[in-house]
């Protein structure tokens, strides 16, 4: 893989042991969605260090008052690509809990492998906040690089998206179809199979995560 400006691989001693447990095939439907939750908190703590909006209040310690940047309320987006990345919306809650929610809902062909959007809602003035796409699974890119493409045909101008694991050529295509985006995965694998599943991956995140198989 290329070496991409807007691409962030998170080398973490914590991320790595838990994408380790994450990946087990043993791994419980209630531990896996546990894990997806802490890898996403500790990516968004470095994810969002660049481009959240703060603002300096006055804060009155029992000694004397001081000035203090604080997160602005309701300045964040988190946009789950349904249904896996429903399972990262917490991971970031967690950290900016007043951060709105829109659903993208898209599913990838099997045959082609590439993404049909079935459901869009977002929420109002969506086009004026930072915008973090999170789907843990970035395989061919085609669902990553098509909603991102559909939030800014709505007027969104600073996205950022998230994924747990990402195959190079998926990344590559989002990262050159989205220069302006910058991409942060926990992982990078080594390649898709013929299905266009990660390898080694951790299988279909989204029947992990709900028990679907
Ligand atoms: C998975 C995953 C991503 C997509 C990644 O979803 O959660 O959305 O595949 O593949 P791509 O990079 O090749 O587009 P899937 O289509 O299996 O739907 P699901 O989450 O409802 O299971
Ligand atoms: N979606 C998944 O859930 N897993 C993969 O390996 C690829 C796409």
């Amino acid at each position: 893989m290329k070496d991409y400006k807007n691409v962030i691989v998170f080398d973490h001693p914590l991320i790595r042991h838990k994408i380790a447990l994450l990946r087990n095939e043993n791994t419980s439907m209630k531990e896996f969605r546990e894990l997806v939750e802490e890898i996403t908190t500790l990516m968004t703590y470095e994810s969002l260090k660049d481009g959240v909006p703060t603002t300096e209040i006055e804060v009155k310690t029992p000694l004397e008052v001081c000035k203090q940047n604080v997160v602005v309320d309701n300045s964040i987006v988190i946009v789950p690509i349904l249904r896996a990345g429903l399972g990262m919306v917490n991971g970031i809650h967690v950290l900016f809990p007043s951060a709105r929610v829109g659903h993208i809902g898209m599913f990838r062909n099997e045959e082609t492998l590439t993404p049909e959007t079935y459901y869009c809602k977002l929420p109002e003035g969506i086009e004026n906040k930072l915008v973090v796409v999170v789907d843990p699974m970035l395989a061919t890119g085609g669902s990553a690089s098509d909603a991102i493409q559909l939030l800014k045909d709505k007027g969104c101008t600073h996205i950022k998206f998230m994924a747990i694991i990402g195959a190079p050529v998926g990344i590559s295509k989002v990262a050159e179809d989205h220069p302006d985006v910058n991409i942060y995965v926990s992982t990078v694998d080594r390649c898709l199979n013929e299905n266009g599943y990660i390898l080694p991956g951790l299988g279909d995140a989204g029947d992990r995560l709900f028990g679907t198989k």
